[in-house]
């Protein structure tokens, strides 16, 4: 078997070069990851939206290093050929370079990602030109920078009046000049995003940014319609997940209470003639689950000797 080559950060920026439109997804867990990669997205960020999105917190301050090293090292463990980029958090590089420096280094060796990503423009420029200077490569993120949210009054679109609009295009140019491969630019004018993008020579990933960006990036929570506290203007629903998923836990919940589940093929036993009572005693109950019919902890618990229920917890157990 041939192994997979990862995306690597001068990958994408051939793909910007070439025109081609780069799609980035947040991934945050092991098997979210290997999905997305089978699907060709080639960059998986793991966003400091998980705060949000998995941990029910109210933004993305509270989120720590220690998360997203959890988080970060089982998408890397999920996806073979995607760039995995992970968020430094909150407080693990506004107090300058040097903290900066040791988190990164902490992220890069724990998850084995390829890339960093943190929020600021020209000032966090210094941190990003140290880091790069390092051998990490660092994306930028300027607009709505979520981890502002309190000096910035709120979750608003950035760069609405002229002076905000010079400032953002100076925040860009200084995160290309410090070395950063990658700029998210988030819920700005899609004038703006258009502008940026013109302008820098690096990949702009947009989310809330108009159209005109090298790329688009989504919470892949919102994609599928799994977070339902609110809808941000810039997503879109690919999925009714969270309906979806509620009718497969609502047909769970009713397939244990008929006895419908587990049936002798999600059940592990001894021999033939074990299935066959269990199969008997079923039909002699006109259909019903001898699980549904009795107390006993089991079906096979008084009729059956010989049956070992711890074989039915073992976890990942397969039938031999
Ligand atoms: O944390 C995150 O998911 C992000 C994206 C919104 C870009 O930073």
């Amino acid at each position: 078997m041939t192994a997979v080559r990862r995306i690597t950060v001068t990958d994408l920026q051939a793909m910007r070069e070439r025109g081609e439109r780069i799609t980035m997804l947040t991934a945050y867990d092991y098997s979210t990851a290997k999905i997305a990669d089978e699907a060709g997205i080639p960059i998986l960020l793991v966003g400091d939206s998980l705060g949000m999105v998995v941990l029910g917190y109210e933004s993305t301050l509270p989120v720590t290093v220690d998360d997203m090293v959890r988080h970060g090292a089982a998408v890397v463990r999920g996806a073979q050929r995607a760039h995995v980029v992970v968020d430094m958090p909150f407080g693990s590089y506004q107090g300058g370079w040097r903290d900066a420096m040791r988190n990164a280094v902490r992220i890069m060796q724990e998850t084995g990602a390829g890339s960093v990503k943190l929020e600021g423009g020209e000032r966090s420029a210094e941190t990003i030109r140290h880091l790069v200077a390092a051998g990490i490569p660092v994306m930028g993120h300027i607009g709505l920078t979520p981890q502002s949210v309190n000096a910035l009054g709120g979750w608003r679109m950035q760069g609405k009046i002229p002076r905000d609009r010079v400032r953002l295009m100076a925040d860009a140019k200084a995160l290309e000049e410090a070395g950063a491969y990658a700029i998210v630019l988030e819920t700005v004018p899609a004038e703006m995003g258009a502008k940026i993008t013109q302008q820098l020579r690096v990949p702009t990933i947009g989310i809330g940014a108009g159209p005109y960006t090298s790329g688009q990036v989504q919470v892949v929570h919102d994609l599928l319609g799994l977070f339902q506290d609110f809808k941000p203007k810039h997503a879109r629903h690919f999925l009714n997940g969270a309906e979806l998923i509620r009718g497969a836990f609502d047909e769970y919940r009713r397939q244990v209470e008929t006895g419908d589940f587990p049936s002798s093929a999600e059940s592990f036993m001894l021999d033939d003639k074990m299935r066959e009572r269990i199969e008997r005693m079923r039909i002699s109950r006109g259909g019903d689950s001898p699980l549904r019919a009795s107390t006993r902890r089991h079906p096979t618990d008084d009729h059956a000797e010989g049956y070992a229920p711890e074989h039915a917890h073992s976890q990942g157990a397969t039938e031999e």
